[in-house]
């Protein structure tokens, strides 16, 4: 039995855990303010928001209902364009109505959920932060100046700090209904997920590439083992050594302030990272395992020293991430085996890092090609260098011919001329739909070259 709220409602229910949430809200429930666009993620017509209760607090972020699978709301609260506005339109509504944002209004519900989230949002805001809150919403007829203007006007209401706006402030002044005040108590009351046992489960994380690439598959099959265990979750930082848990989100990694801290441009690189929904349920587990080309935390942590910790019916072992990706989608990972953390030392003052890539629009799409360079530097040369790319080749590539040649060097432009000769032979690139493979060969040479303008050598 899979149990939540919605809105104002208690929900109990014995759907297939593997049903979207989206199917749910709008044929068992009938509500239809939620709208079914592109079913990939992509649009944003189906975005809620969900609740969830973390060390006796509740937070909430925007996902996409449409990849949403039962089994990962249980004990969550899911808030649709039904739960709010129910007295008086919300700031947020008359915002949208007063810079005249909406036109067929298709896609309104979404992004009143998207700026919703926005004004719940943990994170202390900048007039940046505000529009970056609709990078998972499409629309086809208004234009996106009326929705820049409306989000300028919700922006300065706000107030910038989170601890300045919790939930009771917000209800206090008509963004959110009273009913908020509740949940905290009501998700508590739930219990614990009690799996049924599937012959052959598909086991889903995020479920933002499963849901994509075979829906109807997992309707019946679908099992989520990850979710809420201890092992799985969470970012610890000892010295200069961390280790994130599987389950561990591309938000959650992204907003760390340790490992902000040691990356100083890791909240630029998350704008090039999918959208905000697709981020708030994407792991980093589910990252590695989908063994895309372009998959881009590869790419990040290969370009770091990385290890794998690996848990199945044989007990645990570690992997180095560099010897996880065997060939096209095949994976040093046995029957049973999943990934329970990754392991990275991280940047210390004597180190660089940079992550570049390259899309066919600026938001919302994967790699044509990425990549990403750490170096060591001491007394002027590089003591140590890893080199990573995606795009190039049948895997997440890490780049070690080039990495090596690189170790000794001066950092300078005859140094990098050589490094781009070298990395040529150790890619494979295809032509497809992201590009010609001279197209993608070009592409790196020029990657590596930012690498090297960016961390200033
Ligand atoms: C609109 C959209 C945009 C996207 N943009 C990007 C992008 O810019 N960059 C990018 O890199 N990706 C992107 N993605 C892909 C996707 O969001 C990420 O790869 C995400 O991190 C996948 O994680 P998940 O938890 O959703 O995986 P899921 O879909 O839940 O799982 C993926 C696979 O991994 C397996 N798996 C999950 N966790 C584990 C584990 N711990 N151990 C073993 N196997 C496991 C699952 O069984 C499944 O086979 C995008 C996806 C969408 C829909
Ligand atoms: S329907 Fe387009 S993101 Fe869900
Ligand atoms: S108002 Fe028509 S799609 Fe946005």
């Amino acid at each position: 039995m899979i149990e939540f709220w919605l809105n104002d409602q208690h929900i109990r229910t014995s759907s297939p855990a593997g049903l979207p949430l989206l199917d749910f809200i709008r044929y068992d429930q009938g509500q239809t303010g939620t709208k079914i666009g592109c079913r990939e993620g992509d649009c944003g017509a189906c975005l809620v928001l969900e609740g969830r209760l973390q060390h006796g607090a509740l937070h909430y972020h925007s996902i996409v209902s449409c990849l949403t699978p039962l089994v990962n709301i249980h004990g969550r609260h899911i808030v649709t364009i039904e739960g709010l506005g129910t007295v008086a339109p919300t700031p947020v509504q008359s915002a949208l109505v007063d810079h005249a944002a909406i036109q067929c209004g298709f896609c309104t519900p979404g992004i009143a959920m998207a700026l919703t989230a926005l004004c719940l949002s943990g994170e202390t805001l900048t007039a940046e932060r505000a529009l970056a809150a609709l990078d998972g919403n499409l629309c086809r007829c208004t234009g996106y100046q009326s929705l820049k203007r409306a989000t300028g006007e919700l922006f300065s209401k706000l107030p910038a700090a989170p601890a300045d706006r919790p939930i009771p402030w917000l209800i206090e002044h008509g963004f959110l209904p009273a009913f908020f005040s509740k949940m905290a108590e009501r998700l508590a009351a739930i219990s614990p997920f009690a799996p049924e046992k599937a012959s052959a489960p598909v086991l889903v994380a995020g479920g933002t590439d499963l849901f994509v690439q075979r829906p109807d598959a997992l309707l019946h099959t679908v099992a989520a083992p990850f979710r809420n265990a201890p092992e799985w979750s969470g970012i610890r930082i000892d010295g200069d050594r961390c280790t994130i848990g599987a389950e561990v989100t591309a938000t959650e990694i992204l907003r760390h302030p340790g490992l902000r801290d040691r990356f100083p441009n890791l909240e630029a690189y998350g704008h090039l990272i999918a959208s905000t929904p697709i981020r708030n349920m994407g792991t980093l587990g589910g990252n590695l395992a989908n063994a895309s080309p372009i998959a881009d935390w590869a790419i990040f942590f290969l370009a770091l020293d990385s290890t794998l910790v690996l848990h199945g019916p044989g007990g645990w072992r570690e992997l180095p991430l560099s010897r996880f990706f065997l060939d096209y989608k095949k994976l040093d990972l046995r029957p049973g085996e999943r990934i329970a953390a990754l392991r990275v030392d991280l940047p210390d003052a004597d180190m660089r890092f940079h992550f570049e890539k390259v899309c066919k629009r600026r938001h919302l799409d994967i790699a044509s090609v990425n990549s990403a360079l750490s170096l060591r530097l001491l007394n002027g040369r590089i003591a140590q260098a890893r080199l990573s790319a995606g795009g190039v080749g049948p895997t997440p590539l890490f780049l070690e011919a080039t990495s090596r040649f690189l170790e000794g060097k001066t950092p300078d432009a005859e140094a990098l001329k050589q490094a781009q000769a070298i990395a040529q032979g150790e890619i494979r690139p295809i032509s497809d739909i992201r590009g010609s493979a001279t197209y993608k060969r070009l592409l790196l040479r020029q990657l590596m070259a930012a690498h090297f303008l960016e961390i200033n050598l």
